[in-house]
């Protein structure tokens, strides 16, 4: 629908021939705050998705129209200097045609138009289909040909630009994912497999609390990873090889948990036994045991809420109400936090019954409708047609 809306919209006002991205959002099973800390995630594309159309219009202008909550247009000159707009959505791409001018791309007018289904601000990554999608769909329209590895790095640093300074889950998700599978990346070398994720008689379900968050503008994840560079300082004073928490184990750890503040000792914690989990939860997935799994979701979860500190009252109620309703094997906050969903994983047979007893008692307790949906793992960013 949305797709249709955007071509049909394109072809009206800007010509016959645009090309069509497909941009989605993503999810992730386990892997939370490890990415930065060149740790183990698991996340996966999900079927929401960014749809871009796009051309080059013989001019010095990027003219983009977004079908948001409100339709939006901006124009900006193709250097990203000095662009004049109110939306927050235009920094991003004022961000990356400024990457991409300083990597030397030769980049020329365009005339784009995008919307999509991805909710923003909860927790599903809409910045990174934004950010993977647009550099895609610009390298498709002007033939620049940017491998997907950078365009990761170029959507990554189009973050960083904005004020998030996010590691890159997001964008290898958008840019790896493949049906029904997660991407285990090792954000250390940035190698990566799949994970069938698909367990016989249960469903992934998302359950969204309806509080946005805004990332890019809360400090509040930045502290997390400045807490997790102060720790790593400090284990190189005695441990010289030691760069990054990948690859440091708790007794390292408690080495120097009286030269850290107790707030950075805990959340350092989190980041390595959350690199465990990871591995766990693929081994657990590959034996197709959905007791291990929703227990180590539960972890996840628990680690999240009082050690990490990105969690919310209401996610805490959502995965502490789940655990009440038969058939729920466990629940978690997902993503950078501070709102947006859980991911809960449901035997089939509960599925109804559950998700209403979730919805029911969230409403009753916060006030608050939750969404739901069932989780569909689709492909990563693509090119429709030309
Ligand atoms: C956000 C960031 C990611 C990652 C997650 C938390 O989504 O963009 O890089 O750090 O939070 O796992």
């Amino acid at each position: 629908m949305t797709q249709n809306k955007v071509v049909a919209y394109f072809k009206k006002h800007y010509g016959n021939d645009p090309y069509i991205i497909k941009s989605p959002g993503r999810v992730n099973i386990i892997g939370e705050h490890t990415d930065y800390n060149l740790g183990y995630v698991l996340p996966a594309c999900i079927e929401k998705s960014i749809y871009f159309t796009i051309q080059k219009n013989n001019s010095q202008y990027l003219q983009i129209e977004a079908f948001l909550s409100e339709p939006e247009k901006i124009t900006l000159p193709i250097d990203g200097a000095d662009g004049n707009f109110e939306s927050f959505w235009g920094k991003y791409f004022e961000a990356i045609l400024q990457i991409l001018v300083k990597k030397n791309y030769p980049i020329q007018g365009m005339d784009c138009v995008f919307g999509g289904d991805i909710p923003i601000g909860f927790g599903l990554s809409s910045s990174a289909a934004l950010c993977c999608g647009f550099t895609y769909a610009a390298s498709a329209a002007l033939d620049l040909k940017i491998p997907r590895e950078e365009i990761a790095l170029i959507a990554q640093a189009a973050e960083h630009k904005i004020g998030l300074n996010c590691g890159l889950m997001d964008q290898y998700a958008v840019l790896f994912g493949k049906k029904s599978n997660a991407l285990f990346l090792d954000c250390k070398d940035l190698s990566h497999s799949y994970t069938p994720i698909n367990l016989n008689g249960y469903s992934w379900i998302l359950i969204n609390s309806n509080i946005k968050h805004q990332l890019a503008v809360d400090s509040e994840y930045n502290l997390r990873r400045r807490s997790c560079e102060k720790v790593v300082q400090k284990l190189k004073e005695s441990h010289e090889e030691i760069t990054s928490l990948r690859g440091v184990s708790m007794e390292d750890l408690k080495e120097i948990k009286n030269h850290v503040s107790k707030t950075d000792f805990r959340r350092a914690g989190h980041v390595i036994q959350e690199n465990k989990r990871v591995l766990k939860m693929i081994e657990a997935l590959k034996e197709g045991d959905a007791a291990q799994v929703g227990s180590i979701l539960l972890a996840g979860h628990r680690s999240l809420s009082t050690e990490y500190e990105v969690s919310t009252k209401e996610l805490d109620f959502l995965v502490e109400i789940g655990q009440k309703q038969e058939g729920v094997l466990g629940s978690r906050m997902m993503g950078g936090g501070f709102g947006g969903c859980t991911i809960n994983l449901i035997k089939d047979e509960f599925e109804e019954s559950a998700v209403k007893g979730i919805i029911d008692a969230y409403k009753a307790e916060t006030g608050i409708d939750a969404i739901y949906n069932h989780l569909e793992i689709g492909n990563s960013v693509q090119l429709l047609s030309s």
